[in-house]
C-alpha cells in the first residue's frame, strides 16, 4: 500500500526530513503530499523547497470550527490516507481522529506507556527519564486516538542510557534512532507487516 501522507509538525521537522528523504530515495513508496503546522515552524522550509504544499493553522487565531475545517479541507484536497505526526505538539481534533481512525501515527521520544501523556514532549520527556534513573529509553511509534499517547504501539527501539547521559545527550541518541525508526514504521504499514 502506498500512502498519501499529511505530516503535522511544530518544530524543526527533522523526523519529517528523514521521511521525505526515504521517500525521495524510494526506500518507502508513500509520499508526503501536504505539511501542516500550528505555527510558522522551521521544519516547513524543507518540504516547501520540494514543492510540497505547506500550511500554518494556528488554533488560537480562529474559531474552532474554522480550525477543523481548514485541516479537513487540505486532507481532502490532497486525498490523504495517512496522517503522520512528527513533533506536533497540539492534540488533533476529535473530528479528525474519528475520520482517520487507525490511519494516524505519532512518534514519541520514550518507551511508552511510560513517560507519556499531556505535557510530555521534547526535552520534558528526556528530563523525566533521566530523573527516574531508567536504564533504557528510545522512540515509540503508535497509533493515535483522542487520548494523549494512548493508541496501540506499532514499533519501539531501545537505546541504553549510560551513567553520564544528560537529558541533552539522551535526546540526541533517541533522535538519531527516530530518524531510522519512523520511516521504517511507515514501511511496515506499507507492507502490512505490523504486529
Ligand atoms: C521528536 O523528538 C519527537 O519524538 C518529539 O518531538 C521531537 C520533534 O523533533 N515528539 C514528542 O515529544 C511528542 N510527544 P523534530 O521536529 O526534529 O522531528
Amino acid at each position: 500500500m502506498k500512502y498519501r501522507i499529511a505530516a503535522y509538525i511544530s518544530g524543526s521537522g527533522s523526523n519529517l526530513k528523514a521521511i521525505l528523504d526515504y521517500s525521495l530515495q524510494k526506500k518507502i513508496s508513500s509520499e508526503v503530499v501536504v505539511v501542516i503546522a500550528n505555527k510558522d515552524a522551521k521544519g516547513l522550509e524543507y518540504p516547501a523547497s520540494l514543492g510540497i504544499e505547506t500550511a500554518v493553522i494556528p488554533r488560537k487565531e480562529m474559531p474552532r470550527k474554522e480550525f477543523v475545517e481548514k485541516q479537513i479541507g487540505l486532507l481532502e484536497k490532497h486525498k490523504v490516507d495517512l496522517i503522520v505526526l512528527a513533533g506536533y505538539i497540539k492534540k488533533l481534533p476529535k473530528e479528525i481522529t474519528d475520520k482517520f481512525k487507525n490511519r494516524i501515527i505519532n512518534i514519541h521520544p520514550a518507551l511508552l506507556p511510560k513517560f507519556g501523556g499531556k505535557g510530555m514532549y521534547g526535552m520534558n520527556v528526556h528530563r523525566a527519564v533521566i530523573e527516574a534513573k531508567e536504564k533504557y529509553s528510545g522512540p515509540t511509534i503508535h497509533f493515535v486516538d483522542d487520548i494523549y499517547d494512548n493508541g496501540e504501539i506499532l514499533l519501539q527501539k531501545k537505546v541504553e542510557i549510560s551513567e553520564n547521559d544528560t537529558p541533552e545527550s539522551l535526546q540526541k541518541k533517541v533522535l538519531e534512532l527516530e530518524h531510522i525508526v519512523y520511516p521504517e514504521a511507515i514501511k511496515l504499514l506499507e507492507e502490512r507487516r505490523v504486529n
